[in-house]
């Protein structure tokens, strides 16, 4: 993968980095939460050059951390020195524009030993086996212990001596979320080292994430990882890309445009190995999709770029998660002329139709959405109220609809059928359907012009208000699947969908974990069919790995039950007949902000009669 791959001296000689040098280090605390101590102690295992590293944690991290290689290992001399501000063995030449390693400032060890009880027990060729230990920043002495070659480094009980700081952790389960997250971005940089995560906590012994040493760092090598990692879908659901402009090289996998994600948690970058979270990186993948997918869909990528070492700065951020580009420009127009040169070969096309000049003349209806008992609406529609009583269409034809429709070729017997029934709906604020165009707008016809409707984004905000209705009365209607659906998951998807597995259930989906990768579907949303079930459950996922940190249950349950309407809504795609057009717009001027999707889109636009006149030159 990495031409320009880790080099560090076969001595492992640590020295002390001069003044100078240690000022133009990025500053900041290295050690935020366990998952940030945990990514700092594999970085050191894969810069000492292992091939296998066992991660053990117990109670997200807070009171165990282990993190055991089998590396080069560190000489009894070499022991005390690591555990000292700035002593690196590391930074080739004091050069910080040339950095081959994970590590480079000499500050992780020292911080982890500040913030917790720290053991380090290593062996080094030729020299044996040795133990030290540093409690709240107290460095024993040294003694002889026993292990093979390799180094095994546990930190306990973190941040014990700072109570203020352990208020700050987050719960046990999200902080093994993010360790997990650590580990999966980690293991995908490395396919050639194996990695094993466990979870020890409460004495047990569970295995989150194993993975196999891969025989290099190929691009055969990164699918066999991204599979195991991020599961087979990942995997049977993108493109390689392997693209080289000007020294800069940019591989890995890129989804199909049809493997859109509810959030950009499946996004992982890598530049020299080093995973980054990167602005510039994300708004380039997005572009690059831009034509492929709607603005609410994000891609699924493993996006790799190697590079001379000089070329890109990492020293920008304590956490060196950002790095500075020595040409920014470029590497924006190789990931997006390189995704769109990949895709164009899968043949995944799509364009836009709208001119602009019709574009400036439509506007979002802005007008208020009258509520179900307004009586000013009321009075001016002329023969109906909006309590259902409608004399043409009855409120079984209302647009939940349990089966598919066939488009009817005459809705109307005669002219005067149809002339009525522009006149009794025109005066509504979406107006009388006249068309449906393009298998997805309705185009409606009201006094003011033409409104056009979104038939999936307006459906999508119905059921979804609905689906919120019922889930304050814990009423969601379920159907029980005859036979469940088994699904397949990577393991940490697993975690989390078995974290929220109470939750979900009372939203109608309702899973139970089937084997180490599996779990099986055993009811869902009666407004949903079985067909998109694997879909859903992916959003749902997504949804819920973005939302992990910050918010609020309410917020998670609504982002649920959001993904769980937009799957059972009708499509665009779908024909309607008129009455279950009518009945889609009449049930949107009763329901609360339906003028936008659930995704913020508009539901509808309005081109007044004046505007069409003025394209049209009439004014
Ligand atoms: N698992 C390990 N195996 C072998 N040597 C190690 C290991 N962990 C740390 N060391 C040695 O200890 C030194 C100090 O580690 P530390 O993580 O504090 O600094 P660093 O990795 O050099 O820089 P950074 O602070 O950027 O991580 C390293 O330079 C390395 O020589
Ligand atoms: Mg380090």
């Amino acid at each position: 993968m990495n031409k320009y791959d880790h080099k560090i001296s076969q001595k492992n000689v640590i020295k002390q980095l001069d003044e100078t040098v240690i000022n133009k280090i990025a500053a900041g605390e290295v050690v935020e939460r366990p998952a940030s101590a945990v990514k700092e102690l594999i970085e050191n295992s894969i810069d000492a050059g292992c091939s296998d590293i066992t991660i053990e944690v117990a109670d997200g991290g807070k009171t165990l951390i282990r993190v055991i290689d089998d590396g080069l290992g560190m000489s009894d001399i070499d022991l005390p020195i690591a555990l000292r501000r700035h002593a690196t063995s590391k930074l080739l030449n004091d050069n910080l524009l040339n950095i081959n390693s994970f590590g480079f400032r000499g500050e992780a060890l020292p911080s982890l030993g500040a913030v917790g009880r720290l053991r380090i027990i290593s062996h080094n060729e030729g020299n044996g086996a040795h133990e030290i230990n540093v409690n709240g920043g107290k460095i024993s002495d040294i003694k002889p212990a026993a292990r093979t070659l390799g180094t095994t480094i546990e930190l306990r009980d973190l941040f014990y001596a700072t109570p203020a700081r352990l208020k700050f952790l987050r719960s046990t389960k999200s902080e093994l979320k993010a360790i997990t997250d650590t580990v999966k971005g980690l293991s995908i940089s490395t396919p050639n080292i194996a990695f094993t995560l466990i979870d020890k906590t409460g004495g047990k012994s569970r295995k989150i994430l194993q993975v196999q040493k891969e025989k290099d760092v190929s691009l055969a090598s990164i699918k066999n990882r991204l599979s195991r990692v991020l599961g087979q879908d990942f995997s049977k659901n993108s493109i390689s890309i392997d693209v080289t402009r000007e020294d800069v090289n940019l591989t890995g996998y890129v989804c199909l445009p049809t493997y859109a994600r509810a959030s950009n948690a499946m996004q992982y970058f890598f530049v020299n190995s080093r995973q980054v979270r990167d602005k510039q990186l994300i708004g380039a993948l997005r572009a690059a999709y831009s034509d492929f997918m709607p603005r609410d869909r994000f891609p699924a990528a493993a996006i790799y770029i190697n590079c001379r070492p000089d070329f890109v700065d990492v020293n920008v951020h304590p956490g060196k998660s950002e790095v500075r580009f020595r040409d920014p420009q470029g590497i924006r127009s190789l990931i997006v002329t390189g995704i769109r040169q990949v895709i164009a070969i899968e043949g995944h096309r799509s364009s836009s139709t709208l001119s602009t000049a019709a574009l400036g003349a439509m506007r979002e209806q802005t007008h208020q959405m009258p509520s179900a008992n307004n009586e000013q609406v009321t009075k001016n529609s002329k023969n109906m109220d909006y309590n259902g009583n409608k004399r043409f269409f009855t409120r079984d034809v209302e647009p939940a609809f349990q089966e598919t429709w066939k488009p009817s070729a005459r809705d109307f017997q005669t002219k005067d059928e149809h002339a009525n029934f522009i006149e009794e709906f025109e005066s509504f604020p979406l107006g009388a359907p006249i068309a449906q165009f393009g298998a997805n707008y309705i185009i409606s016809q009201n006094e003011d012009g033409i409104v056009i409707i979104d038939q999936h984004a307006a459906h999508e905000r119905l059921v979804y208000e609905k689906l919120k209705e019922q889930a304050k009365d814990n009423k969601i209607e379920v159907q029980a699947l005859l036979v469940p659906e088994i699904l397949e998951f990577s393991e940490p998807e697993i975690l989390v969908l078995i974290e929220y597995k109470d939750n979900l259930s009372k939203y109608g989906l309702k899973l139970n974990q089937f084997g180490i990768n599996s779990i099986a579907v055993q009811e869902i949303p009666a407004i949903l069919n079985s067909e998109n079930i694997k879909k859903l459950i992916f959003d749902i996922l997504d949804e819920l790995t973005d939302l992990e940190n910050s918010d609020t249950l309410e917020k998670k349950i609504n982002a649920v039950l959001s993904r769980i309407a937009c799957h059972g809504s009708i499509r665009s795609g779908r024909m309607l007949r008129t009455e279950e057009m009518n009945s889609l717009l009449r049930e949107m001027e009763n329901t609360p902000n339906s003028g936008q999707c659930n995704h913020g889109r508009p539901t509808h636009i309005s081109i007044r009669m004046s505007d069409i006149e003025r394209l049209f030159g009439r004014r």
